[in-house]
């Protein structure tokens, strides 16, 4: 019998790429950037799975043009690129890869906040720019993170990994959330609505998946509510945050600084203003990429769409409701 036919919108880790391989007849888009919308328009024409990227746009259209599609395997655990509502009247399953990339994450949303704090990149620009003449009393001084307010908006597993990091630094943790997690209780995380998180935060982590109900969640008036001295970390998505806004924020100094793992749109253009602010550090959406967690992520990814091939249950399906 022969293999199902399967789209791969970009090279993945080799582990999962080979057990792709192993279950279908593979067509792996090469190139460094995505495929073009009419590349992948052709490309799924006739494919049975795709396992795709969050830079893919798998829209009503993509999936119509994809009449044989019984699987789409998305190598993230968020999907918004993906019409959900669309794959499920189609009763195609999406596949996504939560849990894995926790920790990692949240290692990296620390890391943002404390090189903000600390003035990180911006101190090493300084070094490396041969400006570091003397120690210098008032020397590039940033705020301290033990001890200080972290207020976490979305308190799922990332929110959460993030709250444990931050116990560690005696830090006293807000959250907003529609739910009251146990896990946040056991932490010692203290809830409250977003409007006090804003006002008693030092640092506002972000942590909502992209939704109509969190787009621009962070916009001018959230802002204004922020301390001056605050500091705002993004590793969710960029549209929650309004980037002109954002800019707004930080030139006036309505609020210190913000650190930025994801931007709308992505990639920043290199002529966004954001990017001239000592006060903006800005990373290429790598929160998750350490080797392990993007070897674990892409061979879930790969199980996701096996599982789909085969007509089994997706073991992470972000639609169950396909399955009656
Ligand atoms: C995700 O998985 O949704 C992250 O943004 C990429 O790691």
């Amino acid at each position: 019998m022969s293999k199902p036919t399967v789209f791969v919108t970009r090279i993945i880790p080799e582990k999962a790429l080979q057990m792709v391989r192993e279950h279908g007849a593979a067509t792996v888009w090469e190139g460094e950037l995505p495929p073009s919308r009419d590349d992948l328009l052709r490309a799924v024409a006739g494919a049975d799975g795709l396992l795709c990227l969050l830079t893919d746009p798998v829209d009503a259209d993509v999936i119509d043009a994809a009449p044989r599609l019984r699987v789409i395997s998305q190598m993230a655990v968020g999907y918004d690129n993906i019409d959900l509502p669309a794959a499920t009247r189609r009763r195609i399953p999406v596949g996504h890869t939560p849990g894995v990339l926790t920790d990692t994450t949240a290692d990296f949303a620390f890391a943002l906040l404390m090189a903000a704090a600390r003035r990180i990149s911006e101190a090493e620009r300084f070094a490396r720019a041969g400006r570091w003449k003397t120690w210098g009393p008032t020397l590039l001084m940033g705020q301290d993170v033990y001890g200080a307010t972290l207020g976490i908006v979305g308190m799922g597993r990332i929110g959460q990994a993030v709250a444990r990091r931050a116990r560690g630094f005696e830090m006293r943790v807000l959250y907003a959330d529609p739910s009251e997690p146990e896990a946040a209780r056991e932490l010692g995380a203290v809830r409250v609505d977003l409007d006090d998180l804003l006002a008693q935060a030092d640092f506002v982590s972000l942590h909502v998946p992209l939704t109509a109900a969190t787009e621009r969640l962070i916009d001018a008036r959230a802002l204004a509510r922020m301390k001056p001295t605050a500091i705002l970390v993004n590793t969710a998505r960029g549209p929650v945050v309004d980037r002109a806004a954002l800019y707004d924020a930080l030139v006036s100094g309505q609020i210190a600084y913000a650190a930025l793992d994801v931007t709308d749109p992505e990639p920043i253009a290199p002529d966004d203003p954001l990017l001239s602010l000592d006060n903006c550090l800005i990373v290429p959406h790598i929160a998750s990429s350490s080797v392990a967690t993007r070897t674990r992520m892409a061979v879930m990814a790969a199980e996701n769409l096996i599982a789909g091939l085969k007509g089994d249950r997706l073991p992470h399906c972000a639609n169950p409701q396909v399955y009656g």
